[in-house]
């Protein structure tokens, strides 16, 4: 999907993303640090990935919202019901 097909609302939230600073001290936007909170587990994981908790405070400031991330996609997860994937259903 390119920028042109986006809807009012999809712009408006990944300016919102964008504009949104997750690490203070080296300027990396909530938009460039959600795909690695997507695709980690740990802080430090998502620190390698995005850039973050290099900068002057060392994570002190960025490293509480990272994790708070974390947490809230852990509890998404959490309360997705569980899919059904066992052999039998596979069986036929
Ligand atoms: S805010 Fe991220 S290293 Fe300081």
């Amino acid at each position: 999907m390119t920028n042109k097909e986006l809807t009012k609302e999809e712009k408006e939230e990944r300016i919102k993303r964008l504009a949104t600073v997750v690490c203070i001290c080296k300027g990396i936007p909530l938009g460039k640090v959600l795909p690695a909170i997507k695709a980690c587990d740990t802080v430090e994981d998502v620190n390698r990935m995005a850039g973050t908790g290099s900068g002057g405070c060392h994570g002190e400031r960025c490293g509480p919202r990272i994790r708070m991330l974390l947490k809230k996609k852990h509890d998404l997860q959490d309360s997705r019901p569980a899919t059904r994937d066992t052999a039998s259903d596979k069986e036929e």
